[in-house]
């Protein structure tokens, strides 16, 4: 491969199937990656590539307009979105509960940091949101997916509130709890929406939900009463990744507006804290 690809990817979709195509970590950094992406290994199509390059569109904007920004990814997984946006020059913290996902972010590190010529600055590190020292605030928090995990969810949207500097923006990127086709399809694969407990870092148990989705509006409520006001909101998609909807990529597309949100599936929601 070329050596400069990651670095020179044109957007994080063409980061990550740099990575998904080509065979740049070892061990079991490779195979808790391949397990991780097994979908996307199977189908990237020019559709899933747009959704997951839209998917950080807010977030990716922001560390555009203020290189050097500090940004905490919360639920990083295996650190993709964290490590693009350190390319795009941003401080990151990056948090997750899981030691193979923060293993295997870390071993990704490695092989960028190996192919970029100026320090990335990004610290993986394994533990809970509720662990995070509130000492230095955050420019902005974003997240992906991640959300419907974090419990207790009011004592995260207070840790959230307080992580973040007053102006600084929070962008959630979620499943949309409206939509009654997502919903049907979780009661049939977890039963109800439940918390359960799970040995988080330092073996001390942790609570997780189980795909506990809800709405933006939900969302907006919750962080209005933290001082989070909500700036903007965009909802998309209507098709699972699979290859046999790629087809219809154009219409869900064409009916990608607000008041259709019930048949979408995904949703961004960005807010912004009050200034003191
Ligand atoms: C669906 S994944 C996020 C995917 C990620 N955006 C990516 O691109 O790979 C959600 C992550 O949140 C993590 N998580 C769950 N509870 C957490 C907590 N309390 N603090 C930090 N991370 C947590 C999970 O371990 C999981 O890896």
């Amino acid at each position: 491969m070329n050596n400069t690809q990651l670095a020179t990817a044109p957007d994080i979709a063409a980061f990550l199937a740099t990575w998904l195509h080509n065979d740049l970590l070892q061990g079991e950094a490779a195979t808790t990656f391949n397990s991780y992406y097994g979908a996307f290994r199977r189908n990237f199509s020019d559709r899933m590539r747009s959704y997951y390059a839209e998917q950080i569109r807010e977030i990716e904007a922001l560390v555009r307009a203020s290189p050097n920004m500090r940004v905490l990814e919360v639920g990083c997984g295996l650190g993709t979105e964290s490590l693009w946006l350190a390319l795009k020059g941003a401080q990151v913290t990056a948090l997750d509960v899981r030691e193979d996902r923060i293993a295997g972010a870390q071993a990704r590190l490695s092989v960028l940091q190996d192919q970029v010529d100026r320090p990335l600055h990004v610290e993986f590190s394994m533990q809970s949101i509720l662990d995070l020292a509130e000492a230095q605030p955050f420019d902005a928090v974003w997240m992906e997916q991640a959300f419907h995990h974090l419990e207790p969810r009011s004592d995260v949207v207070a840790k959230i509130a307080r992580l973040l500097k007053p102006g600084g923006h929070l962008v959630i990127s979620e499943a949309n709890a409206l939509n009654p086709l997502i919903q049907a399809e979780l009661l049939v694969r977890r039963g109800w929406p439940r918390v359960e407990t799970m040995t988080g870092p330092d073996g001390k148990d942790i609570l997780y939900g189980v795909e506990r989705i809800t709405t933006a509006h939900a969302l907006g409520r919750a962080f209005a009463a933290h001082d989070i006001d909500r700036q903007s909101l965009r909802y998309f998609r209507m098709f699972p990744s699979a290859a046999v909807f790629d087809s219809l990529g154009g219409l869900e597309r064409a009916l990608a507006y607000r008041w259709l949100a019930p048949i979408l599936t995904h949703f961004n929601w960005v807010g912004q804290k009050r200034q003191d």
